[in-house]
């Protein structure tokens, strides 16, 4: 049995996972609405909140399973990357946790739990593969060779997929975080209305900010009321031209490792319109596309884990070691 525990952004979460890979428990409390009236995530208010809820959500997690701290086999937390003040809070709950009992402390990369959902029962997905992988901070292109590790082909050189909804919420007036607002909206409208551009960039690499702009400009040319009726329009044109972008890349990564599976995993993931493009695809369970601790118990089985007293000096990393 395996704890995880994940704070890196605005969600609080812990789950028990076991060897196998079966959820027993996956508990996540969204900080959402506590960032929503700044239209994003404030850092300094994020590590506080994630202070008082870390140790209740580890209890939660703990009886949702129906088993006591005693079960528990090794520890897994994410240690990067994410937001240094808030992966602290998760980060520290963990060594306690772990050296209190004498366990063993799993130090897991976010990026990797994202791929490690595709690795959970009850149909655990066997590398090679390559793999989209899309979320608020990320936009990456992966080659998995193996479950513990992955090679980066292709990222964003700009804005994340997940920024660029929240982004582009934000100019039509919907709420935050705007992916799933966009989704839902664009379920009405035209995706044909308004032609968005799908930047041009060479490799595998993406950039979203030109899109942006383009939104941008189609909102300022319209009255209010026009804006209003044309909301949907707007919303079913930008993410086509959001899921064309990461289609396009996710093909052309495959056609390049020669992989014939190919995977989606990260918030983006749980978009309608890019798991319709993707019949063929994996994608990450529809629960665990956004962040989560289960994914970082699932990544913790296939970390070497460090045993005491050798965890107590490890750090937090804010960015990717691409
Ligand atoms: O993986 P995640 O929870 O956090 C990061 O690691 O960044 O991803 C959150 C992102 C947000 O930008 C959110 O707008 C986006 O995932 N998202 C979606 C949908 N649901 C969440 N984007 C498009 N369509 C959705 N249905
Ligand atoms: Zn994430």
């Amino acid at each position: 049995m395996i704890l995880g525990i994940e704070t890196s952004c605005d969600e609080t979460a812990a789950a028990v996972v076991s060897g196998e890979g079966e959820v027993v428990s996956s508990v996540v409390a969204s900080q959402a609405a506590l960032h929503a009236r700044y239209g994003g995530v404030v850092p300094e208010v994020a590590s506080r909140r994630h202070l008082e809820l870390v140790s209740p959500v580890v209890r939660a997690a703990l009886e949702d399973a129906g088993i006591e701290l005693e079960r528990i086999e090794r520890v897994g937390v994410t240690q990067g990357p994410g937001l240094v003040g808030a992966l602290l809070v998760g980060l520290s709950a963990a060594k306690a946790i772990a050296w209190a009992r004498g366990l063993p402390l799993a130090p897991v990369d976010h990026l990797h739990g994202h791929l490690a959902t595709l690795y959970l029962a009850p149909d655990p997905l066997e590398p090679p593969f390559t793999c989209l992988l899309a979320s608020g901070g990320h936009t990456l292109v992966l080659s998995v060779r193996d479950r513990g590790s992955f090679e980066v082909l292709g990222s964003t050189l700009d804005d994340a997929a997940g920024e660029a909804f929240d982004k582009g919420a934000r100019l039509l007036g919907l709420g935050y975080p705007g992916g799933a607002e966009i989704d839902r909206l664009a379920r009405d409208g035209d995706p044909d209305a308004f032609p968005f551009p799908v930047a041009r960039v060479a490799g595998l690499d993406f950039s979203f900010s030109g899109l942006k702009t383009a939104l941008l400009y189609a909102v300022r040319g319209l009255s209010e009321d026009e804006l209003a009726s044309r909301r949907a329009d707007l919303a079913a044109s930008y993410q086509q031209a959001i899921v064309r972008a990461l289609v396009g890349r996710l093909r052309a990564a495959a056609e390049q490792t020669g992989d014939s599976t190919v995977a989606v995993v990260g918030g983006v993931a749980a978009n309608s319109e890019l798991r319709a493009a993707l019949p063929d695809a994996r994608f990450a369970p529809l629960a665990l596309c956004t962040d989560n601790a289960a994914m970082i118990a699932s990544a913790a089985r296939f970390v070497r884990p460090l045993m005491p007293p050798d965890y107590l000096a490890l750090d937090a990393y804010s960015s990717a070691s691409l």
